[in-house]
């Protein structure tokens, strides 16, 4: 997969991407990311990318002409443009599912009061924002969209940690101990280190439901809305719904 990140900011977006799971989706090819800051297809003598509004008012908005043309430099068909934005579209596992199977995406991060509406109404595929708060800039919308989808990629994590990742199954993932046994006086759950399997799992499916029912019931809500659950998965969500009353 291809992403493209448009950024008056690279040096922010590079430290991220040169390490971790990141870095190895890269360096495995699974992921090509190409990092271009809009400022150097500024046309204009001081290089400068941004202006005051038409009709007043605070702040700058960024010129169309330098994101334009970094757009129109970036080579490939399939592209889908994003741009981060707090007005656009909720980020979550599923949209970031989604945009896994993309074969390029272009994130465009904005700054100041943010691009001028022309280039959103001509260029971008689809405004995300990844929270109901203002950030000052795009930056850390585009790392989080790069890493949500990367690690989604077939091959950028081991295969078994996707399975049971928060969200994949429209449940959160249950709680994880390492050693010591017992750390300040607090000891790991027996059954852990009881050897039995069958008994582990259950534990942890059990622990997934009561933590999914306690913060997230909508999205238990969502998973037997969309049948995403099996025979035994709703016969313990029906169970623990019992003990929450
Ligand atoms: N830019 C500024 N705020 C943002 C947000 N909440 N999500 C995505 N991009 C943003």
């Amino acid at each position: 997969m291809n992403m493209s990140i448009l950024t008056l900011f690279p040096e922010v977006i590079e430290s991220y991407i040169n390490a971790s799971i990141i870095k190895r989706a890269q360096e495995s090819e699974i992921v090509k990311i190409d990092v271009i800051n809009f400022r150097d297809f500024s046309s204009n003598k001081h290089h400068s990318v941004d202006d005051s509004p038409f009709g007043g008012g605070a702040g700058m908005v960024i010129s169309p002409q330098p994101v334009a043309d970094a757009l129109k430099s970036i080579e490939g068909l399939n592209k889908k443009v994003i741009y981060l934005t707090p007005k656009g579209k909720l980020f979550n596992h599923f949209l970031a599912k989604e945009l896994s199977n993309e074969e390029h995406i272009v994130l465009i991060c904005g700054h100041y009061e943010g691009l001028d509406q022309r280039i959103i109404d001509e260029y971008v595929d689809e405004e995300i924002s990844i929270g109901d708060y203002v950030l000052s800039g795009g930056e850390i919308g585009a790392m989080a969209i790069l890493d949500a989808v990367t690690r989604l990629l077939p091959g950028a994590l081991n295969d078994d940690s996707l399975e049971e990742e928060s969200f994949t199954n429209y449940l959160l993932e249950y709680p994880h101990y390492t050693r010591p046994r017992v750390f300040e006086d607090v000891e790991i759950p027996e059954v852990l280190v009881s050897g039995h399997h069958k008994n582990i799992e259950l534990y942890r499916k059990i622990e997934s439901i009561r933590l999914t029912l306690k913060r997230r019931p909508d999205l238990i809500e969502e998973g037997i809305e969309k049948k995403r659950f099996s025979k035994e998965i709703l016969k313990l969500i029906a169970q623990e719904k019992k003990n929450l009353y």
